[in-house]
């Protein structure tokens, strides 16, 4: 099967402010696809911008054949891609990546979800519930506007607690914070995923080392080719010899067990 395909859009939402959700009608990304991987976006209807943003896939009806991707605006590249409207092609490289490690049993699974990290998160929480797993969700924002899909994912079945920079709405703090407050009050999760910014993970996986709780986080690297050739998404994980070695996040990630990556 080749990675790339020609699609076409079937629905452009704004959901917050400067993000999007793009439905396409993409029947072989779908039927592929797997939670934690990506598509290597053309966001313009030319070569320019040459290079493809690496944008998370978000959600898959495989009977459909449909994939959504939930995306921030954050340069021209996303901003060609806001214009995208219905019928409009859009050029895909993908799915690419490893993808989330689905849990063997029927554990304590415990989601965190940083800003714009829950768009990876949200497809891995519809195939747990559709494995009747259910899990306890944290997501955090600078302000309440920006905490996305909490809604959708107590559709699914799933606990939701929020936290947010400015108190704006939920716990008033960080989203690591009200992870631990939780830590100290609940039982320790059997497993844990997260996807955010780097502070946030970092965080993350301190807490998770120092609970010996296993993790598995996806890092947002910037990319380049996307498949493993231009190495511009090196990221230094462990040797398990105490030093590091770099591993290419578009192809050995961009999900990596919580503790193998070295954040110094
Ligand atoms: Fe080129 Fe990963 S983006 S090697």
């Amino acid at each position: 099967m080749s990675l790339i395909s020609e699609v076409k859009v079937l629905k452009q939402e704004a959901i917050g402010p400067g993000y999007y959700r793009l439905d396409l009608d993409a029947p072989a990304a779908a039927g592929a696809a797997v939670p934690g991987q990506f598509l290597h976006v053309r966001c313009g209807n030319s070569l320019d911008p040459l290079l493809r943003r690496p944008i998370s896939i978000h959600d898959v009806d495989r009977e459909k054949g449909t994939v959504a991707l939930l995306y921030r605006v954050v340069g021209r590249g996303t901003a060609l891609l806001a214009q995208k409207r219905k019928d409009d092609p859009v050029n895909l490289l993908g799915p690419l990546g490893n993808g989330f490690s689905m849990p063997e049993s029927s554990g304590e699974v415990w989601v965190l979800a940083g800003g714009i990290g829950v768009a990876p998160l949200y497809f891995l929480l519809r195939e747990l519930s559709g494995l009747n797993h259910r899990a306890a969700v944290f997501l955090g924002a600078p302000a309440s506007k920006q905490l996305l899909c909490a809604r959708e994912i107590k559709e699914l079945g799933h606990a939701v607690a929020t936290a947010t920079d400015d108190g704006s709405e939920g716990f008033f703090g960080t989203v690591t914070a009200l992870f631990e407050f939780f830590l100290q009050n609940r039982i320790k999760p059997d497993r844990v995923y997260g996807c955010g910014p780097r502070g946030m993970l970092k965080e993350l996986g301190h807490i998770l080392k120092r609970k010996s709780i296993p993790g598995e986080i996806s890092l947002e690297e910037r990319m380049g080719c996307g498949v493993g050739a231009c190495l511009s998404c090196a990221c230094r994980t462990g040797d398990g010899k105490g030093g590091f070695r770099y591993r290419r996040a578009c192809v050995e990630g961009p999900v990596f067990p919580a503790g193998e990556v070295v954040w110094e």
